[in-house]
């Protein structure tokens, strides 16, 4: 499939999503927005792409935000069905199979930040910076980032960094757990493709089925998130790859998953 603004590139079972809009710092607007749903969709239906990564276009950013240009002009009405159309996105990433790593090069900000958050975690470039600008905008985050910020970092700290509409460095978003990992700008990609080859060679069902308890078992009482997990994990006994992954550690042999 054909697109203007993304960089579709799969090299041997790891898709890398580029946002390539540099003229307005990889911001969302609606055809962004759009083709993102649109490749994720496809992506995960394709059972040879293991994992997925997404980054923005050139030095300065990984996405800078929803686009304020486009958002200026809308009506309540409007913006109502625009943040939904976002929050749809993010809510794709959290129900995909594919795991998906954000790897922020630059500015992570507003629906930038969100849209990282959405994914299942977060490398970024030691030149990152984050923040949510939204309420010097007169808005709040309309793509998730109320909700999963506060559920990542606790609501004190996610409070702070909306209320202020304070842009952090790299080193303080580490600190405060929004980023599993910190590396030069050079390093970045390869350390995301590294960690993604790593998960790629593990049985594909048993990483989405994992996915899927922690994305779904958060919003669940302890309770029935551990019976959601002890359901998944009987259904992988009915896989292939379960006597496979078993079957070579008996065998003191590496295992050659098949994704059944
Ligand atoms: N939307 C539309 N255009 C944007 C944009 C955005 N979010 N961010 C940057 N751009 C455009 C600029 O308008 C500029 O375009 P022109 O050259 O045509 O004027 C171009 O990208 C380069 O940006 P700057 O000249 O501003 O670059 P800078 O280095 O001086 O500043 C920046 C970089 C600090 C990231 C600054 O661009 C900025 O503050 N951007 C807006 C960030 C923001 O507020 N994001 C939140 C948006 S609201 C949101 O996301 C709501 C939601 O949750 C759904």
């Amino acid at each position: 499939m054909e697109f203007k603004n993304l960089l579709v590139e799969n090299n041997d079972g790891i898709t890398i999503v580029t946002i390539n809009r540099r003229e307005a710092l990889n911001s969302l607007n609606s055809a962004v927005i759009a083709e993102l749903e649109c490749a994720l969709y496809e992506l995960d239906l394709d059972e040879a792409v293991k994992v997925i990564i997404i980054t923005g276009a050139g030095e300065k950013a990984f996405v800078a935000g929803a686009d304020i240009k486009e958002m200026a002009e809308l009506s309540s009405f409007e913006a109502h069905d625009f943040a939904r159309r976002g929050q749809r996105l993010m809510l794709l990433i959290n129900r995909m199979h594919t795991p998906v790593i954000a790897a922020v090069n630059g500015y992570a900000l507003g629906g930038g930040l969100e849209l990282a958050l959405a994914c299942d975690f977060i490398y970024a470039s030691e030149k990152a910076k984050f923040g949510f600008p939204e309420v010097g905008l007169g808005v709040i985050p309309g793509f998730g980032g109320t909700q999963n910020l506060a559920r990542l970092i606790g609501p004190n700290r996610a409070s702070e960094l909306i209320f202020s509409g304070r842009i952090i460095p790299a080193a303080k978003a580490y600190v405060w757990g929004i980023v599993n990992e910190l590396f030069s700008p050079e390093e970045l990609l390869p350390k995301a493709l590294e960690t993604a080859r790593e998960i790629a060679g593990k049985a594909p069902r048993g990483v989405g089925y994992a996915k899927d308890a922690i994305v779904n078992g958060l919003n669940m009482a302890k309770e029935d998130g551990f019976r959601y997990e002890a359901s998944l994990f009987g259904v992988l006994f009915a896989t292939g790859d379960q006597r496979e992954g078993m079957g070579a550690f008996l065998e003191k042999r590496s295992a050659a998953f098949k994704g059944k």
